[in-house]
């Protein structure tokens, strides 16, 4: 029997132009090149400009996805946007970029799952898409992380950075069959607040009245990070009868580059087939997998049939997983 998926047409980024290194951090906090490479596998990352904002990224990122789709935007209605770092506390980061595209039908809304918020973004999109309550979608991940920092502490500051990355979806009819469909195949997501403190923000507009910084218990998320990601994974296979041989690429989300490779070896996923970039970008948050997804298409190892894994982790703890045929 027939079923309508969530076909990619198309994915695009955009990376402010500042680069910062390791070397540059070392030069104005203590910590040193090797530690950072050697703890995370981070060796630079972009920082957006002063006045440069998390819809400004946003934006380009999906202008470049539509291009890639050879899609007017006009032909959008659903902008699901991925963020923890919102240019105001309302309205959505979403609704701006949809006014700068052009566009004035359908919804445009934020969604805040930090770091598993693109995985997030892309199931909620599947969803409205499947049902038919859209019929093409824009799922956006963008983050300024910069902005929410604390410059002084150095065991969490050397590991973020910004950017914006977008996929273009539409609802097709396909065959019905996990194995060989395109389109989004099956999404798992998970929550679980019992471990809020371990990776959160010390402000917002309800609590403090502030933006406050980022915080985190390093070690306890890595402790978790390897455990979640891999159950939400298993779920994803057990789902579809598939398994880590029928998948073609694995796209991280891209945190620490010994939480990848711990996930991919438990998985048994071959090393060839894993798509890195925390090394140039550092932790951009929502927006890493889709940075990622539009390194390998552009490179030319991601192609029309491959079978995509998708896979996150972040604050809350929230965690989730997607399997897509491109
Ligand atoms: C953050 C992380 C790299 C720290 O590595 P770690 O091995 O756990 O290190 P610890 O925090 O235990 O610190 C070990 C030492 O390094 C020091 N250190 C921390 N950051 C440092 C830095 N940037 N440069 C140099 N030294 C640093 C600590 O002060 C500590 O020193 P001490 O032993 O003298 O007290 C690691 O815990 C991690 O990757 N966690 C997961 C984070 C993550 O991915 N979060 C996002 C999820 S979406």
């Amino acid at each position: 029997m027939t079923k309508i998926r969530s076909v990619v047409l198309g994915c695009g980024s955009y990376l402010p132009e500042q680069v910062v290194t390791n070397a540059q951090l070392a030069a104005r906090i203590d910590t040193s090149d090797e530690w950072i490479v050697q703890r995370t596998g981070i060796r630079e990352r972009h920082i957006a400009a002063e006045g440069e904002f998390t819809s400004h990224l946003a934006i380009k990122a999906a202008q470049a996805a539509l291009t890639d789709a050879g899609l007017d935007a006009q032909s959008i209605d659903l902008i699901v946007l991925a963020t923890s770092t919102p240019d105001n506390t309302f309205p959505a980061t979403a609704v701006a970029v949809q006014h700068a595209l052009g566009i004035n039908h359908g919804a445009a809304f934020d969604l805040q799952a930090v770091c598993s918020g693109f995985v997030f973004a892309l199931a909620t999109a599947d969803n409205f898409l499947r049902t038919g309550a859209f019929k093409r979608a824009l799922v956006i991940g963008a983050e300024t992380f910069s902005r929410i920092l604390d410059w002084n502490d150095r065991g969490t500051c050397v590991l973020f950075g910004d950017g914006a990355g977008a996929v273009v979806l539409e609802a097709q009819e396909q065959p019905g069959q996990a194995a060989t469909d395109r389109g989004i195949v099956t999404t798992h997501l998970r929550s679980d607040g019992r471990h809020k403190a371990k990776l959160f923000v010390d402000g917002g507009p309800s609590s403090t009245q502030t933006v406050g910084h980022l915080r985190m218990e390093g070690r306890e998320v890595f402790k978790h990070a390897v455990g979640m990601i891999t159950d939400v994974i298993v779920d994803a296979f057990e789902a579809t009868g598939l398994n880590a041989d029928r998948i073609d690429w694995f796209v991280p989300h891209q945190a620490n580059k010994r939480i990848i490779d711990a996930s991919a070896h438990k998985l048994h996923i071959a090393p060839e087939k894993v798509v890195l970039t925390v090394d140039r970008h550092g932790n951009t948050s929502a927006a890493s997998i889709p940075l990622a997804l539009s390194v390998a298409r552009k490179d030319g190892r991601i192609k029309r049939g491959d079978m995509v894994l998708l896979e996150a982790m972040g604050g809350g703890f929230t965690w989730g997983s997607a399997l897509v045929r491109w």
